[in-house]
């Protein structure tokens, strides 16, 4: 090869393979010998997409697949109003919404618009790892307090969340409810953020994109339902999860800050245009869906939640704190490298014919060592699946654990 062509940059370098693509090759292996696989990794619902997604597509009459605005379909704008007037009593305008490619896109042009390089955030670990992706190749430093499994991974007390602010922090990046932590603040904890980010000119980046989906009696209240600090919000928002239509790749950036939003709009423009039939098919979901959508899911998520934490609980050795929200738990295990184990199960181990695929949790935090003895499951697949899996965890992590004690 020639050796100049291997000169990318430093930014992408500092860019770490996700700890879940590492996993992958294991994976392919064990599907080649026959296994079947639970995938318990990854946050791909298995809700059917609904059909008035794919019926606005096909109503969609026209000759020429045109460049949309780069603001986004006027009517996809104006259905996002609605729908957080509806559901959150929260008034917005035309011009406090972009659409993006997804939520992911929204995260981006965020991050890119408000940090220069060596800038800090804040941050409550465990946290979605994706966005070490975005922190490392922008040079973002991630200064992170910890959320303790013990307390539900709810926000630490104020002393030890302001003592990670310094001049160089510009924002703190939330995700409520809480990926990987089923975490659903409370009015208070939401409150408190909003008064540390007014105290020290912070934004706040609310990734409330599974905002829809909280159990129990505290639903998901949005940073944007929050009187006085309108100049710092902004919320991520998309409709992979909420409408089960990941591959639709639509979500928007809100907010009511007009300079931030203004800087934004220069992304937006200059990557002309988000794709013009996904959103045309988003429209018919927030336009069509009856309201009793949101509630039949969440019932159905509950469900699979109860399923897994019941399941769990009972099993000797995992620690485990019961999700709010979402559709994601972190589970403790006793041992000190869960990777070990998360491969362990895809080459070694099978029930039946049958095993998992785990998250190791080490890429959910800063300080890796805090997530060495977790994983992430995520239970969005249905119901008599994830029964099977907690009974192949089980009899999994029995055997490993004997194996390991035999090799020491
Ligand atoms: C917390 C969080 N934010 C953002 C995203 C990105 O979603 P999308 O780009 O599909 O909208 C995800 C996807 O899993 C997520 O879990």
């Amino acid at each position: 090869m020639n050796a100049s062509m291997n000169n990318t940059s430093n930014r992408i370098k500092n860019v770490e393979a996700s700890p879940i693509t590492r996993l992958i090759p294991y994976e392919e292996e064990a599907l080649k010998n026959g296994k079947t696989i639970y995938h318990l990794n990854i946050g791909q619902p298995d809700l059917k997409t609904p059909k008035e997604f794919f019926e606005s597509v096909r109503e969609f009459n026209k000759d020429i697949l045109t460049y949309a605005h780069s603001r986004g379909r006027k009517e996809l704008i104006e259905e996002i109003i609605k729908f957080y007037k509806k559901h959150f009593n929260i008034d917005y305008k035309y011009e406090n919404i972009f659409i993006t490619t997804g939520g992911s896109e929204a995260i981006l042009f965020t991050l890119l618009s408000i940090f220069d390089e060596g800038d800090e955030v804040l941050v409550s670990e465990p946290y979605y790892a994706n966005y070490n992706n975005f922190f490392d190749v922008l040079n973002i430093k991630v200064n992170a307090f910890t959320a303790d499994p013990k307390t539900g991974f709810h926000l630490p007390a104020r002393e030890e969340i302001i003592s990670k602010i310094t001049p160089k922090t510009k924002a703190i990046v939330l995700t409520n409810p809480g990926n990987p932590t089923g975490v659903v603040y409370r009015e208070e904890e939401i409150r408190l953020i909003g008064e540390i980010a007014k105290e020290y000119g912070l934004y706040i980046i609310s990734d409330e994109v599974y905002k829809v989906f909280s159990y129990g009696k505290n639903r998901a209240i949005s940073f944007g339902e929050i009187e006085g600090i309108e100049e710092n919000v902004i919320l991520i928002e998309s409709i992979s999860k909420i409408y089960s239509a990941c591959g639709a790749r639509i979500g928007a950036v809100i907010s009511k800050n007009e300079n931030l939003m203004n800087e934004i709009y220069k992304l937006c423009q200059a990557r002309l245009s988000v794709s013009t039939l996904d959103m045309v098919g988003a429209e018919g979901l927030y336009k069509k869906l009856s309201d009793d959508y949101f509630e039949k899911n969440r019932i159905e998520y509950e469900k699979r939640r109860d399923i897994v934490y019941d399941g769990i609980s009972k099993i000797e050795g995992i620690e485990v704190t019961k999700p709010e929200g979402a559709f994601y738990v972190m589970v403790t295990l006793p041992m000190d490298n869960t990777e070990d184990f998360c491969i362990w199960l895809l080459t070694d181990f099978d029930l039946d014919g049958e095993t998992i695929m785990l998250s190791p949790a080490e890429g959910f935090y800063t300080n890796k060592e805090l997530g060495r003895n977790k994983i992430r499951i995520s239970y969005c697949i249905e119901a008599e699946k994830l029964k099977k899996s907690i009974k192949i965890l089980e009899a999994g992590l029995k055997e490993y654990l004997s194996k390991k004690k035999l090799t020491r």
